[in-house]
């Protein structure tokens, strides 16, 4: 027998007790009259102690080990003398009285320990090695009980696990696809499912009422830390719905699992327009545990009262900005002329690309310095400071532009602030509902519209009239996002289950009806035999589980991840193939 207990389990109450143990090497202590050895398996470490004096042998034995080793002890638990309160055992210790080698291993790359010395691609290349250490592995526990949970909530809601393939034709999620060679079929292609959608809206046709699955989704994008090219969804869908069914069945998903995994009860979800979500936070993706609401002083939409009375001409900037809007950043009016300096350059980074960033100190005697004095006097100043509900002691920070990149640019600040003043706490959960997306986008490089979830989702009834007078920017989908802590955790929306509805939203992403057939003839055809009304979720599970895990990468939620370039560095993927495949699958590479 390879053990009678696990290395997490002996306490005080076990004194005594013979017991064997199995387990990794941790790390050994040679005090000359005795050695210990931190016996270590998946649920815990164990202090095993070797005596000199009496077993010399075992004791010799024990220090020959390294990191690593396999090992299997028998012994008596005694009381330790100097306790670790540190660790569940930590009141015990193994007295050794046989010992074995199970196996023998390598000085490992990199510490196997909470904190490792190990790089990220050190770590990813010996990932068995990096998921010996508890984060990681309590991380894929964790996963584990978030699939477990998902599980027992759906079913006990009557829904369906359903697998759909894997090997299928491209499905329009707006990412590249992964492409598999057809032997069979030379020059033929298959390609792997961006998301199972239109499965699943065939298995409604086909009466399934409520289906799910964890599932895995692959897509050829760039890659970011909540982004991988191979990821798992819990993807639902629903026959017989409207929004509101959906947004409360999935809601109480959520709640299910903060509950059983976290045992942390969540409120109902806010909901937010997009319209409101891009107004107040520049995102469809606001991160709502904190306030920081954006003030407009000069709207895009409306020619606000404010336009005029908070914004006399003389500053060419914002006399000539679409939008001017700003945070007010409470207890910052103290900020040193290089904080502020910082923030200009945070703003001025390509990656967010804004020309220059005006701030105000509304001082403790209420009055207010800003860096545009020139152009405005200070009863002007006093006046943005009560629009943006500032305090003696609070920062405002304002910028202008062109509408949309004016909202990224505050958007990426506001986080950057919520950062520096510790707002963003992982430990808080702040979910939300964001509602009424656009239904197209217009894309400027291509000249056309694309749907901005996917073509089958399906415009607010209300709004279709719009549609059909060609006014498309302007038509809300029934389309929604659960949002938490400023992640876009799951999307879905009402799906079209009228055929003629179906074709126009083809012809209106300029599709001509042959090219729909060919690629969705399928779905069309279905629709043909009773469609239900019908639609559906899918939560990005991984995002969910790094959010639960309190982290922000979803690489250490996935047992064995690619890194940024798509690779996996452990088994050296992807990697050519020999002629001989090629030959069979029919593709020759050009080598030039
Ligand atoms: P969507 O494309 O919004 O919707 O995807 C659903 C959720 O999946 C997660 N996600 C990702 N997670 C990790 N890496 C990726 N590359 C990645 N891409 C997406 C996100 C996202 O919210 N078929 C529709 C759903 C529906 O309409 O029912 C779909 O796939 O958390």
């Amino acid at each position: 027998m390879h053990r009678t207990h696990t290395c997490g389990e002996l306490r005080i109450t076990d004194i005594n007790t013979t017991v064997t143990l199995s387990g990794w090497l941790q790390k050994s202590r040679d005090l000359g009259g005795m050695t210990f050895i931190d016996l270590r398996d998946r649920y815990g470490i164990t202090q095993l102690a070797f005596n000199m004096e009496t077993n010399a042998a075992l004791c010799e034995q024990a220090r020959k080990c390294g990191r690593e080793f396999v090992l299997k002890v028998t012994g008596k638990v005694i009381e330790r003398s100097s306790k670790n309160a540190n660790i569940p055992t930590g009141e015990i210790e193994i007295e050794v009285t046989e010992f074995e080698i199970l196996n023998e291993s390598q000085t490992p790359p990199f510490t196997i320990e909470d904190n490792t010395d190990g790089g990220d691609d050190l770590r990813m290349k010996y990932r068995y090695l990096d998921i010996r250490r508890k984060p990681v592995r309590d991380n894929l526990l964790l996963r584990h009980k978030m699939s477990q949970q998902t599980r027992i909530f759906l079913d006990a809601q009557e829904f369906t696990e359903v697998e759909t393939p894997v090997l299928i034709k491209s499905t329009p999620e707006g990412a590249r696809d992964f492409v598999v060679p057809s032997r069979m079929n030379q020059g033929q292609f298959y390609a792997l499912p961006q998301s199972p959608q239109t499965f699943k809206q065939l298995l409604m046709v086909a009466g399934i009422d409520r289906y799910y699955q964890i599932v895995k989704c692959f897509r050829d994008e760039d890659l970011r830390a909540d982004r991988q090219p191979e990821f798992t969804q819990i993807d639902c869908e629903m026959s017989f719905v409207e929004q509101e069914d959906i947004l409360n069945m999935f809601e109480g998903l959520v709640k299910h699992l903060f509950k059983n995994v976290k045992g942390i009860d969540i409120d109902s979800l806010p909901r937010m327009t997009f319209a409101d979500a891009a107004k107040y936070y520049g995102s469809d993706k606001p991160d709502t545990r904190f306030d920081m609401k954006f003030v407009e002083l000069k709207s895009p939409v409306v020619e606000t009262l404010h336009a005029t009375s908070l914004l006399p001409a003389g500053f060419p900037v914002f006399d000539n900005a679409e939008l001017v809007v700003g945070i007010c950043a409470k207890g910052c009016a103290e900020y040193t002329r290089k904080q502020l300096d910082e923030l200009t350059e945070f703003v001025k980074r390509p990656q967010i690309g804004a020309t220059g960033l005006v701030y105000a100190r509304v001082n403790a005697d209420g009055s207010v310095k800003s860096s545009v004095d020139k152009f405005y006097d200070e009863a002007t100043l006093k006046q943005w400071a009560e629009a943006m509900n500032a305090a003696p002691g609070d920062l405002l920070l304002i910028m202008a532009g062109a509408t949309d990149k004016t909202r990224k640019a505050l958007c990426e600040l506001r986080l950057e602030m919520g950062t520096r003043l510790g707002l963003r706490n992982p430990d808080l959960y702040s979910c939300l509902w964001v509602l009424d997306f656009p239904l197209l986008e217009f894309n400027e490089e291509e000249n056309r519209w694309f749907a901005m979830h996917h073509p089958f989702t399906s415009p607010k009834p209300e709004d279709i009239a719009l549609m059909n007078e060609g006014k498309f920017g302007q038509v809300r989908a029934n389309a929604y996002d659960m949002v938490v802590n400023g992640v876009e955790v799951g999307g879905g929306s009402i799906r079209i289950f009228d055929k003629t509805l179906q074709a126009k939203m083809f012809d209106v992403l300029g599709f001509t009806k042959e090219e729909a057939q060919a690629q969705f003839g399928f779905l069309m055809n279905a629709f043909e035999y009773g469609a239900p009304p019908h639609g559906g979720i899918a939560f990005g599970f991984d995002r969910l589980c790094s959010l639960f895990g309190g982290e922000n990468s979803i690489r250490d939620f996935i047992a064995f991840p690619k890194n940024n370039s798509g690779r996996d560095v452990m088994i050296d993927a992807p990697s050519e193939i020999d002629q001989k495949q090629l030959n069979e699958l029919g593709i020759s590479v050009d080598e030039n």
